[in-house]
C-alpha cells in the first residue's frame, strides 16, 4: 500500500533524481509555510510538466456559491474556498535563448530536493542539459521566514557548467491564478492595480464578495559572477504580472546570483494604504540583513521551536523522520500568534477541504499546540470559537433551534457553515461535542480556571441548549434519543442514536451544568451578568440534567457492547480482512450505496469517545470495544490510526500500536492514501504527536497532576519528548532500561504508573 521515494534521514526528507511523475506529490512534501502564509514546492522556473501550482495566506477565502442538486431550507449557502493566491516565486529563465524548462531539457541530471527541517530551509539542485553545447547547475534556496509573517526569500544559483551561456532572468509577480477547487469556476480575484516602484514590484488584489485584500510583492537582485550587487532590473508590467528583468554573461565554469525577497502582505492585518511601505521596508532589511544573517535567523527561530517540541526516537529513523516531519508541518501551518486563523485540515498545501476549520481542531490539535507553545496558543483557538458564538447561535437558528441554542460549523472560514455536503458534513452535530470538550481540556491540561468564567461558558451553554433540543423524548425507548444524525464514522450517514454522539451530548449537558452551577456560586456578579445576556432560565440546568440521566445508548441485546447506531447488528458483520484488497481504499471502488449498507467504519467513532473519555471505561470494557470495532476498521480517514494507535499502546497491543503509528506517521511520506499530491494531511499530524505523547507515554493530566505510563515500542531503543506544562519545560526519556524526567521545577510532581518520581 505505501510507496516512497524518499531518503531515510533523521532531520532532512531528500528526494533524489527526477521523475515527472513524481513532481505533484514532492509539492505537497516539500511545501513550506510560516503559519501566516504558505506554498507548495513548486518550482521558481516555467515548468509545462504536469504540476499544482499553490500559494495561500493565511484566512483568505473566497465564499464560493454551494452547488448542489436540490435545495434544501438550512443548506449552507457557500462553500468556503482557500485561496490559491498569485505568483511571486516565479523565477523565468532563458539560457542562450533556450527557456529552462526541466519538462522540456535534453536531459536532466543530479536533481535533488532537500528540506531541512532543522533550519526550515528548502534546497532542489538539478544539472540541466539545454542543447549539447549547454549545461547548467541550479542550485535554489527557499524559505519563509519564521519571524516575519509578510517574508519570503529565494536564492537562485546559476552556473554554466559546460559552454558559456547567456542568461535571460526574468523574475515577476502574476495574477492570473485560478482555484482547481471551485464550484463554478468564478473568478477569485479582482485585481486593483499593479505597480512596480523603486524596484518593487506590487500587485494589489482583493477577492471578490469577501473584499479581503491582499499584497503580493518581490524585489530582485542579481550578484555577478563578480560578487558585484545589480538591483537595477528592467521592469515589464502586463496583464496583472509585473516582471523585471536583467540579463547576466556566464562564462563557463563562472555562477550568478538571483536573489529574490517577496510574499503577501495581508489586509487583515495591514491596511492596504500600507502595503506600499511595508513592502519596501521587508525587501530593503533583507538586502541589509543578506543572505547569511536571514538564513541565521530562520535557523535559530526554528531552534527554540525545536527546543520545546522535539520528540527523539532512537534504533528506528524512518519513525524518526515521520514525527519531526509532523511536527515541523505542524509549526508551518499555525504558530497560535494570531486568534483570527485555525488550522485547515491541508494547511497550505493544498485546495481540498476548501474551509479553514473542523472540528479536527479542537478534537486533534489543540493537545499538540497546549503541550508545545505557550499557554496564550491554546486560548486562542478557544477564543476563535468565542468569536464566532453568535455565528453558531445564527447557524442553529437556520435550521429551526431557538432560544440561544449553538451549532457550530463542521467547516468554516468566519463562523457560517460553509459546505457542500449535507447528509455527510452538516450532520456531524458531534463537532459540537469536541468544541465544549476542548474548554475541559484546555482547563484541566494548563490549570487557566479564567478562560470558562471570561468566555467558555457562554459557549458551553449555547451547545448545551442546542443539544437539548436536538434530543427527543421516546415514549418507545422511555429515554431521549437522537434521530437523524452521522457520527465521526462518514460511512454511516443520518442515522438514529450514534452512540459516540449521544455519549458526548450527555457529557455536554453534565459539564455545563456543573459550570454554570460552579460560577453562580463562586462568581456571582459574573454570573448575574451573563443571567440577563443570556436570558437564562433557572430551570434550564435542571432539564439538562434529566436529559443527561436518561439519556438513550443503543446497546447489544446479548453482549456488554455498545452500538454504533441503532441497527448495528443488522448488517453483515464481515471483517476488513474480507475485503478484496484490490478494492481498498473501499472510498475509491464502491458505490456510495454499497459502503453505507457494509458494516466498515471509516474512522473511530464508538472508540472515539473510549478515547476521549478514558477515564469512563475500565480495560476490560475498552478491549471488548476495541476488538469488536477495531477488525470492521478501515481507517480510511487520516484521522483514524491515531486514535487506534493510542488505544492499542493502552490493550498492551504494542505491535499494533506501532503499525498504526507508522501509517499515521508516514501517511504523506508513504502516501497510504495515493493522495498526497492534493496537499498534506495536517490536522492528522497532531494525532500523530498525540500517539507518541499520549500513546507510548501514556501522557494524562488528572486532578492537576501531570501523569506518564510510557511503554515503548520493540522496534524502538529509546524515546523522548518536551512539553510545557503550566509553565515548567518538562522532558520524558524512556528507554529499555528506564524513565527519566527532566524539569527544574521543585513544585512539579510527576507521577509514572501512578507513582511520584523525582526528576
Ligand atoms: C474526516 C473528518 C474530518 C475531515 C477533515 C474527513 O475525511 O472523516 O472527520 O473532519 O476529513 O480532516
Amino acid at each position: 500500500m505505501k510507496s516512497s521515494y524518499l531518503k531515510t534521514h533523521p532531520w532532512k526528507i531528500i528526494e533524489e533524481g527526477f521523475d515527472p511523475t513524481r513532481v505533484k506529490s514532492s509539492e505537497s512534501i516539500f511545501s513550506l509555510g510560516n503559519g501566516s502564509m504558505g506554498q507548495r514546492a513548486n518550482f521558481e522556473e516555467t515548468y509545462t510538466g504536469d504540476s499544482f501550482q499553490g500559494s495561500y495566506v493565511g484566512g483568505v477565502y473566497y465564499p464560493d456559491k454551494t452547488k448542489v442538486g436540490w435545495w434544501k431550507n438550512g443548506y449552507p449557502e457557500f462553500f468556503a474556498k482557500v485561496l490559491n493566491a498569485p505568483n511571486w516565486i516565479g523565477i523565468n529563465l532563458a539560457i542562450n535563448g533556450i527557456p529552462l524548462d526541466l519538462n522540456q531539457c535534453k536531459a536532466v541530471s543530479s536533481f535533488r530536493r532537500v528540506l531541512d527541517m532543522q533550519s526550515g530551509i528548502y534546497t532542489r539542485s538539478f544539472e540541466a542539459q539545454l542543447d549539447s553545447n549547454t549545461t547548467i547547475e541550479v542550485v535554489a534556496k527557499r524559505f519563509l521566514a519564521m519571524n516575519e509573517a509578510s517574508l519570503g526569500v529565494i536564492q537562485y544559483q546559476v552556473k554554466a557548467l559546460h559552454g558559456s551561456c547567456n542568461v535571460d532572468i526574468e523574475s515577476y509577480v502574476e495574477g492570473k491564478i485560478t482555484n482547481q477547487d471551485s464550484n463554478w469556476d468564478d473568478p477569485f480575484w479582482n485585481h486593483l492595480s499593479a505597480t512596480h516602484t523603486d524596484g518593487v514590484m506590487l500587485l494589489h488584489s482583493q477577492t471578490f464578495k469577501s473584499e479581503f485584500d491582499v499584497a503580493t510583492y518581490a524585489q530582485t537582485h542579481l550578484i555577478t559572477p563578480q560578487g558585484e550587487l545589480v538591483s537595477d532590473f528592467e521592469p515589464v508590467s502586463q496583464d496583472w504580472r509585473v516582471s523585471q528583468k536583467q540579463t547576466q554573461l556566464l562564462k563557463e565554469g563562472e555562477q550568478c546570483t538571483v536573489l529574490k525577497f517577496g510574499g503577501y502582505i495581508n489586509g487583515m492585518n495591514h491596511p492596504p494604504e500600507t502595503f506600499e511601505t511595508r513592502a519596501k521596508k521587508n525587501v530593503k532589511e533583507a538586502l541589509n540583513k543578506g543572505m547569511e544573517q536571514l538564513l541565521a535567523e530562520q535557523h535559530s527561530a526554528w531552534a527554540s521551536i525545536w527546543e520545546s517540541s522535539d520528540i527523539e526516537i532512537k534504533g528506528d529513523d524512518q519513525a524518526q523522520q515521520a514525527i519531526r516531519f509532523n511536527i515541523f508541518q505542524l509549526n508551518q501551518t499555525y504558530n497560535g500568534k494570531d486568534p483570527k486563523l485555525n488550522i485547515g485540515p491541508k494547511g497550505f498545501t493544498g485546495e481540498k477541504y476548501g474551509g479553514s476549520t473542523y472540528w479536527d481542531t479542537e478534537a486533534y490539535c489543540l493537545p499538540f499546540y497546549m503541550a508545545t507553545k505557550p499557554q496564550e496558543v491554546g486560548r486562542n483557538l478557544l477564543k476563535y470559537r468565542y468569536n464566532q458564538l453568535d455565528k453558531a447561535i445564527e447557524n442553529a437558528a437556520k435550521l429551526g433551534f431557538t432560544k440561544g441554542a449553538a451549532l457550530y460549523p463542521m467547516v468554516t472560514m468566519n463562523g457560517e457553515e460553509c459546505h457542500n455536503e449535507w447528509e455527510i458534513t452538516f450532520e456531524e452535530i458531534h463537532r459540537n461535542g469536541a468544541i465544549a470538550f476542548a474548554i475541559y481540556n484546555y482547563e484541566r491540561y494548563t490549570g487557566d480556571t479564567t478562560y470558562i468564567p471570561e468566555m467558555g461558558i457562554e459557549v458551553l451553554i449555547g451547545i448545551a441548549r442546542f443539544w437539548a433540543q436536538r434530543v427527543n423524548y421516546s415514549d418507545f425507548q422511555k429515554a431521549y434519543v437522537m434521530l437523524g444524525v452521522t457520527g465521526p464514522n462518514e460511512y454511516e450517514n443520518n442515522v438514529n442514536n450514534n452512540w459516540y454522539t449521544n455519549y458526548i451530548a450527555q457529557w455536554c449537558l453534565t459539564y455545563a451544568a456543573e459550570q454554570q452551577e460552579k460560577l453562580a456560586q463562586t462568581q456571582p456578579q459574573r454570573w448575574n451578568e451573563l443571567i440577563e445576556k443570556l436570558d437564562w432560565k433557572a430551570e434550564e440546568a435542571d432539564h439538562w440534567k434529566t436529559i443527561a440521566d436518561q439519556m438513550y445508548f443503543p446497546k447489544h441485546p446479548e453482549q456488554d457492547l455498545f452500538l454504533q447506531q441503532d441497527g448495528f447488528l443488522d448488517k453483515t458483520l464481515l471483517p476488513v480482512s474480507a475485503i478484496r484488497t484490490d478494492e481498498r481504499p473501499i472510498n475509491q471502488h464502491w458505490s456510495w450505496d454499497r459502503i453505507l449498507r457494509s458494516p466498515y467504519i471509516k474512522q473511530a467513532d464508538v472508540l472515539q469517545g473510549f478515547y476521549l473519555f478514558q477515564s469512563d471505561f475500565d480495560r476490560e470494557t475498552l478491549q471488548r470495544h476495541f476488538d469488536f470495532y477495531e477488525p470492521l476498521t478501515v481507517h480510511e480517514s487520516s484521522l483514524s490510526p491515531c486514535i487506534h494507535s493510542i488505544l492499542a499502546t493502552r490493550l498492551d497491543k504494542m505491535q499494533k500500536a506501532y503499525e498504526l503509528y507508522l501509517q499515521t506517521s508516514r501517511l504523506d511520506l508513504d502516501d497510504y492514501n495515493k493522495e498526497v499530491e492534493e496537499g498534506l494531511h495536517i490536522t492528522s499530524m497532531a494525532g500523530t504527536w498525540m500517539s507518541i505523547v499520549e500513546g507510548f507515554g501514556g501522557l494524562r493530566v488528572e486532578r492537576n497532576q501531570l501523569h506518564i505510563d510510557p511503554k515503548l515500542p520493540d522496534a524502538w531503543e529509546a524515546f523522548s519528548f518536551k512539553l510545557n506544562f503550566r509553565g515548567t519545560a518538562v522532558k520524558v526519556e524512556v528507554t529499555k532500561e528506564k524513565v527519566a524526567v527532566f524539569h527544574t521545577n521543585p513544585e512539579l510532581i510527576v507521577y509514572c504508573n501512578g507513582n511520584p518520581i523525582n526528576s
